[in-house]
């Protein structure tokens, strides 16, 4: 799929203000710096769509783009991030369960990992309960230009691993990227357009 439009829609803490288009949407989550709006960025061709910061906790409100017209990029606040005040990570926390247990357009969460962390307890939880919420998702490991190809097969093989060790008897579609070299770009797009053509198909 090429991006040919994309536009910034609206900014929300509240997920009832959440644009009302029935278009099939695609959520962004992991923690703080993994590197979300950066890939938003990315995927939709565009330098500075999504703000993006070296400093963790950018994003902070629910961020609606619109793509080629008819289907939506979220960009979402990182979880996870030790700085911030408890008042401010509780309503983080509950902005983005809120967001996912009630928005009815999204089709699949992203899930966010930096390729270069062991598997992150916090991560691992948020997969599960998204599982145990029957929320869709797949893994996009972040950042993958700074490790070499063998230290990537061998990060997602041990991430894969741990999973499978858990309650997960069947791993998530994943995805490797680098938002610096638009690594995995493609690979994204064609995911995101195959659930598109098939939400278009029953809706
Ligand atoms: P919050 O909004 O704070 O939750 O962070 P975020 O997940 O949106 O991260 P953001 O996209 O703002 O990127 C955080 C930092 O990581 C920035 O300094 C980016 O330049 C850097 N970064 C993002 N993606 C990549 C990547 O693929 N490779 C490298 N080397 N750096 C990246
Ligand atoms: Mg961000």
């Amino acid at each position: 799929m090429r991006v040919v439009h994309a536009e910034f829609v609206i900014s929300n803490t509240d997920v009832a203000k959440c644009p009302r288009d029935p278009f099939p949407e695609y959520a962004f989550i992991g923690r703080s710096n993994v590197g979300k709006s950066s890939l938003i960025n990315t995927l939709s061709g565009r330098k500075s769509l999504a703000k993006t910061s070296g400093k963790p906790g950018k994003t902070q409100l629910i961020n609606h783009f619109k793509i080629n017209k008819n289907w939506f990029l979220v960009d979402l606040p990182g979880y996870g991030y030790a700085k911030t005040s408890k008042t401010t990570k509780k309503a983080f926390q509950q902005l983005i369960t809120r967001y996912f247990e009630q928005r009815k357009q999204l089709i699949s969460a992203f899930v966010l990992v930096d390729i270069r962390h062991e598997p992150q307890t916090i991560d691992l939880d948020f997969m599960e309960w998204l599982g145990t919420n029957y929320i869709p998702f797949a893994i996009i490991f972040t950042k993958a230009d700074k490790l070499k190809p063998k230290a990537i097969n061998r990060k997602v093989d041990e991430y894969l691993t741990k999973m499978r060790e858990g309650l997960w008897e069947e791993v998530p579609p994943y995805f490797i990227t680098s938002s610096l070299h638009k690594t995995g770009v493609e690979e994204v797009l064609a995911y995101i357009d195959q659930l598109n053509t098939e939400f278009h198909a029953t809706n």
